[in-house]
């Protein structure tokens, strides 16, 4: 993965999009400094004479540093020495209370399952609900990185075909029947339908409901990515109901994560199932020795949760990524003009915007543009099967005015392309 500082981002981009009236300003803010934003401390980082628009993270800006400050200490007046302890198995209590209700009214803190983020959560299920050998089915063009966790736990991926509105139900049954009468036992199915990593897409309730029907019909457990599901950008905010709500709960596990909202670096999330497939992966010696991952950073985050600041936070968020959003989106509409050699998604939500050329560029050429034009860009086959030479380009990562930036100059160069 490449990351870039985003070098000479402008808080004031910030400052300046609408704060929402409730947003006491001890709760949230660019109070993040970057002194130590450098190799050897964050992952990776991207050449720096480019506008790096490939890290599916947030800017440094928006990592809301004070606000973890006063939940750590909140929490540990709270808890005490109990914050220090090996934590409950599955998770404190209290922490799995106010997840469960972050996801549903008809959801129990049984329910819920402490993690350190999907990642963590696609390992684990990925060793307790599966075997070497077994298939999981994905999406077509679908989160790169978890693939990678699954293959290296030795479970044999197979890409079922997707359209505008997610992965086909009818391609999802003949994938399964297909490995069935292989020989093949199929462990799960792996969908994110909202705020799409890399489209952006959000799934129909219809086709929600067709999934589940099929999944539910051939017995194949669903796992639910909803890693970007807080991060509505419209107005009411958009948050269709997940997979496991409309599943009543059986068939479906939900991850959640905190690293889109809060900051990767706490490592907590959660998932959310059925009270057998809990217990079967708590009892795994992962838990039993160690108790439930990161139990200091989760009882900060119950705070946070429980005080309201975690509500005001998202909302502050939301109103700079669509401020980001609009900013990729106007340039790139301005620049390419009505009949316009790249198309794109108007994303909804989450971070990222989906981008395909409509000439007859190769993907090869679309990255090449891209540089000339001093951007960097993620190719889109990096995510899997694409039906067109395609890129992803995340909104999160940069300041309103970089990222208009990026968009004109992008629109430019592959303008000057197709005009050669
Ligand atoms: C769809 C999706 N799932 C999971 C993750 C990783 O989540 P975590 O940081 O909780 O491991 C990402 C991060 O890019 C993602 O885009």
């Amino acid at each position: 993965m490449t990351t870039g500082l985003p070098m000479g981002a402008d808080p004031a981009d910030d400052r300046a999009a609408a704060a929402p009236s409730t947003e006491p300003s001890s709760t949230a803010g660019p109070l993040s400094h970057r002194r130590r934003w450098q190799l050897g401390v964050v992952q990776s980082m991207g050449p720096p004479e480019l506008i790096d628009l490939v890290p599916g993270y947030l800017d440094p800006d928006l990592l809301p540093v004070d606000l973890l400050r006063g939940a750590y200490r909140d929490a540990l007046a709270e808890f005490g020495s109990a914050a220090l302890s090996y934590g409950d198995n599955q998770g404190a209590v209290e922490f799995r209370e106010v997840m469960a209700s972050l996801v549903s009214p008809a959801c129990g803190p049984e329910h819920v399952l402490s993690t350190a983020g999907t990642s963590h959560a696609l390992h684990l299920i990925a060793t307790g609900l599966a075997d070497p050998g077994d298939v999981v089915l994905v999406e077509q063009t679908g989160y790169d990185l978890g693939r990678g966790i699954l293959a290296d736990c030795g479970l044999r991926l197979r890409e079922v075909p997707t359209d505008d509105d997610g992965l086909d139900p009818a391609a999802l049954r003949s994938s399964v029947l297909e490995a069935r009468s292989g020989g093949q036992r199929v462990a799960f199915v792996l969908v994110t339908p909202t705020f799409h990593n890399p489209t952006g897409r959000v799934m129909s309730l219809e086709r929600r409901r067709e999934l589940i029907a099929v999944a539910h019909h051939l017995g194949v457990l669903v796992v639910e990515d909803d890693a970007y599901a807080d991060l509505g950008l419209t107005e009411p905010t958009l948050r269709p109901p997940t997979l496991l709500e409309m599943a009543g709960f059986t068939g479906v596990i939900a991850l959640r994560t905190f690293s889109k909202t809060l900051g990767p670096g706490l490592r907590l999330g959660c998932m959310v199932a059925e009270q057998s497939l809990v217990q079967r992966l708590v009892s795994h010696g992962y838990f039993v020795s160690g108790g439930a991952p990161n139990h200091t950073t989760s009882l900060a985050i119950t705070r946070l949760i429980s005080d309201g600041d975690y509500h005001r936070h998202l909302e502050w968020l939301r109103t700079r990524l669509r401020t980001r959003r609009d900013a990729l989106l106007g340039a790139l509409r301005d620049g390419l003009g009505t009949d316009p050699v790249l198309r794109f998604t108007t994303p909804a939500g989450g971070y990222f915007l989906w981008a395909w050329s409509r000439g007859d560029h190769r993907e090869t050429d679309l990255l090449a543009a891209a540089a000339r034009a001093g951007v960097a860009v993620a190719e889109g086959s990096r995510f899997g099967t694409t039906s067109a030479p395609s890129a992803r380009l995340a909104y999160s990562f940069n300041s309103p005015s970089r990222l208009a930036d990026a968009g004109a100059r992008l629109a430019e160069a592959l303008t000057l392309e197709q005009n050669r």
